[in-house]
């Protein structure tokens, strides 16, 4: 594949095989071999129109430890303040010869714009409330490292599934490498018709205590109050009474299941402080893997591999 806009551009080969060359990448890292050759010469510009933290760094530090050259960009500071296009800020990008543009933009469907105006790969870095591909990949990633296997595990993806474009990736890419998923919250914010059209497997329950047993994932949202309407959202302490996870809902999890979040966190909202930091979490080590998993789909998209 040439670009990677949705986790459906990815099918079970395909999406197996970056998690292989993202285990490759970190068993590198772990011999302290830190930065390949392999994308020298090669420019990786990082387009971000929003705000972030983990998605952004983690691109510019797998661009160079693949040794590629890195140009950062952000809205903020730029021409787009005098309000220059995203078109024209993508030839300007071309004519600086961009092997590939990573991309997050509040407008979803910002990267298929985007690949049809530049040479280059195109890598969705996360797009309004459509998708978040890579997120995805490191989050398949954690769960096969820490599970053994994705084929037939049981993930719950609780909150605000509404606004999430992360749980509509990890759905597309997790129910393509045969996990069940079953997506927890209140009604208000879980789309019946989006849960469906992403996937007929796809469960619906708004009980999250009844959810839990059964689960060897539970994955958070983030609850996004920016995107928030009073009539999705009556209050945020009925909601962490309902659909927060704390200490004793987590116990009600089998002994062996595993707590993750995408990040950032509403620590207190979705989730307590005590069970983020909890041996059970893979919060950081989630942010770890994100750098193997872009890694490898740089690796593979550039090098034509994928
Ligand atoms: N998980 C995630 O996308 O975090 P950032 O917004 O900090 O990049």
């Amino acid at each position: 594949i040439k670009h990677l806009r949705s986790a459906a551009d990815l099918d079970a080969p395909t999406a197996t095989l970056i998690l292989d060359t993202a285990a490759e990448m970190a068993a590198l890292a772990g011999r302290e071999v830190k930065k390949l050759p392999t994308l020298r010469g090669r420019t990786v510009v990082n387009l971000f129109y929003e705000d972030s933290t983990r998605t952004r760094i983690s691109f510019e530090a797998a661009a160079k430890r693949l040794s590629a050259d890195v140009i950062n960009f952000s809205a903020k500071g730029s021409s787009v303040s005098k309000g220059e296009s995203l078109k024209d800020t993508a030839l300007t990008l071309q004519a600086m010869g961009a092997d590939a543009v990573v991309i997050r933009h509040p407008a979803s469907g910002a990267p298929h714009r985007l690949a049809a105006w530049v040479d280059g790969s195109v890598v969705n870095a996360g797009d309004g409330t459509h998708e978040h591909p890579t997120q995805a990949l490191l989050d398949a990633y954690t769960m096969r490292s820490r599970l053994g296997r994705l084929d037939g595990l049981r993930v719950a993806i609780v909150g605000d599934v509404l606004h999430s474009r992360v749980a509509r990736s990890n759905v597309l890419l997790l129910t393509t490498l045969g996990a069940q998923v079953t997506l927890v919250g209140p009604p208000t914010l879980i789309p019946l018709d989006v849960s469906a059209a992403l996937s007929p497997s796809t469960k619906v329950s708004y009980d999250l205590d009844s959810v839990l047993p059964d689960m060897d994932v539970v994955m958070m949202l983030r609850v996004q109050t920016e995107r928030m309407q009073d009539s999705y959202f009556p209050s945020a302490r009925e909601y962490s009474r309902r659909y927060g996870l704390d200490l004793a809902r987590m116990r009600k999890l089998p002994e062996h299941a595993i707590v993750m979040h995408p990040g950032p966190m509403n620590r207190g909202m979705e989730i307590t402080p005590e069970v983020a930091d909890s041996s059970r979490s893979t919060i950081v080590e989630q942010v770890a893997n994100g750098v193997s998993a872009r890694m490898a789909v740089l690796y593979l998209l550039l090098g034509g591999k994928a």
